[in-house]
């Protein structure tokens, strides 16, 4: 159980140099949703009370914005990256630490970490002073070693520009995460230096004037796979592979056929419905929910829509956010939808863009049919009723109304309203010489 006051503060000031990429390090996706995402979201999970935020003066705008959660979340500035001990000493300097109990820190590199983890190192804290997250790697090149003295009490961590080729071939790492007992501990942060390889204020320093002044540190293995850090796209594509595999077990688990999951790509906040089958390589991104019964076909990519109970999708279809598709529905290959509100019993079986459009229930969309919904300058709605039918191949103007029960005749160029129970078309007759042919080949 994780006392309610506590504190957790995550460092996120840090540049991000080796991730080559303006773009903040710690707002990276891993299966559309942001590493500090995933940070946040196991630390709320797991009762933590408060969260101090530490960012830079570039990317706290970003950060800020891209954080709406029902928590209290302070986002402090450091403005010289002078390090991860600084980092720390200006989100206790810039914050009002009364009254708490435990303070953990989590670096925002390290997405992987989940509640239950740090709910078991809450538990192991008990009466020591700093307990810190530990794991093996048979690679450990990068992470701070961890030593240990003659009786196997943690009593260092070395980084890795400044360890000896014996101390680097040390595998038992830091995994970034340290709870402190209480917040009179971090007194100890003035006394951190930086006369070492990176001329930078570390963290890791703590353990060792910890160690001598006889406080009590003790380390927690957890799993490589809940800890590892991102400092490169390579690294973020391999953690992406692990979360995303947590991500479809977890679906499968709740009930939903995943073919061949190792193909699909599925956002963690999807919501699904039962007896819901997703065939292989299929892209669910942010905003999807589906409902019961639900086919997702091969190669669909879906992002922000509505699927209601038994609707079919793909194979090959693409739905861009703010549709909803009803019940029975069917979305076919080569069918593009964006902002497209689609009723029960909606028929769009290929090759279709609908654009800022409403379908009635019971509609038919022909082959080939286009929603023309931009004139260049502006975008314009197409509403169609119930049951209506629109013959392939043809576009619709827009800003353009067809009502109930009407039908379009394939191939027509539609600029002007349809009534109900209507015929409406606007190709020109069909010209048909017989014997042309024939006629032609006589007159050379
Ligand atoms: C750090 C640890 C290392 C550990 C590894 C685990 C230190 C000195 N080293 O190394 O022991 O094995 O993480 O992944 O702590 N940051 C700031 N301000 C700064 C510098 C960094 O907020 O001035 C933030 C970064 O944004 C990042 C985190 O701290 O989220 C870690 O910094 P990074 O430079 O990635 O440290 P590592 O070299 O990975
Ligand atoms: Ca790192």
């Amino acid at each position: 159980m994780i006392d309610k006051n506590s504190v957790s503060v995550i460092l996120c000031a840090g540049k991000g140099s080796r991730m080559n990429s303006a773009r903040p390090k710690v707002l990276n996706t891993i299966c559309g949703k942001s590493m500090l995402g995933y940070i946040l979201d196991a630390q709320i999970e797991s009762g933590i009370g408060r969260i101090i935020i530490v960012c830079n003066s570039e990317n706290i705008d970003l950060i800020r914005s891209n954080t709406n959660k029902d928590i209290e979340i302070d986002y402090v500035v450091q403005s010289k990256q002078l390090g991860t001990a600084d980092a720390l000493k200006v989100a206790a300097t810039n914050t009002n630490f009364k009254d708490i109990s435990n303070l953990f820190v989590f670096l925002g590199d390290t997405p992987l970490v989940t509640n239950s983890d740090i709910t078991y190192l809450s538990d192991s804290l008990k009466s020591n002073d700093i307990l810190i997250a530990s794991f093996e790697t048979e690679n450990p090149t990068g992470y701070g070693r961890i030593i240990r003295d003659n009786e196997g009490r943690v009593c260092n961590i070395i980084e890795e520009g400044d360890a000896t080729t014996e101390e680097k071939s040390i595998k038992t790492c830091f995994s970034g995460i340290i709870i402190f007992n209480n917040i009179s501990i971090l007194s100890l942060l003035d006394n951190i230096k930086n006369d070492n390889s990176k001329k930078e204020f570390y963290l890791t320093d703590v353990i060792k004037i910890a160690d001598n002044n006889n406080l009590n540190v003790r380390d927690v293995l957890l799993e490589y796979d809940s800890v590892r850090g991102v400092n490169d796209y390579i690294q973020l594509s391999q953690t992406e592979k692990i979360m995303s595999e947590r991500i479809m077990q977890k679906f499968m688990k709740e009930g939903v056929h995943i073919s061949l999951a190792d193909t699909s790509f599925i956002h963690p906040n999807t919501q699904f419905g039962k007896n819901v089958t997703v065939e292989p390589n299929v892209y669910i991104g942010e905003g999807v929910i589906i409902g019961d019964d639900v086919i997702i076909k091969s190669f669909s990519y879906l992002e922000g829509v509505n699927i209601k109970k038994g609707a079919t999708i793909g194979p090959f279809a693409r739905i861009r956010p703010e549709s909803n598709i009803g019940e029975n529905s069917k979305v076919g290959n080569f069918v593009e939808l964006k902002n497209a509100n689609v009723a029960d019993n909606v028929k769009i079986s290929h090759l279709s863009y609908i654009g800022d459009a409403s379908l009635g229930s019971g509609t038919n969309i022909g082959a080939g049919t286009i929603t023309c919904n931009f004139d260049g300058v502006e975008k314009y709605k197409t509403i169609i009723g119930k049951n209506a039918f629109i013959g392939s191949n043809s576009s619709l103007i827009a800003p353009i109304e067809i009502s109930d029960n009407s039908y379009i005749g394939s191939g027509s160029v539609i600029t002007k309203d349809v009534p109900t129970n209507s015929l409406s078309l606007s190709r020109s007759e069909q010209v048909t010489k017989n014997n042309w042919v024939k006629k032609r080949s006589t007159k050379k």
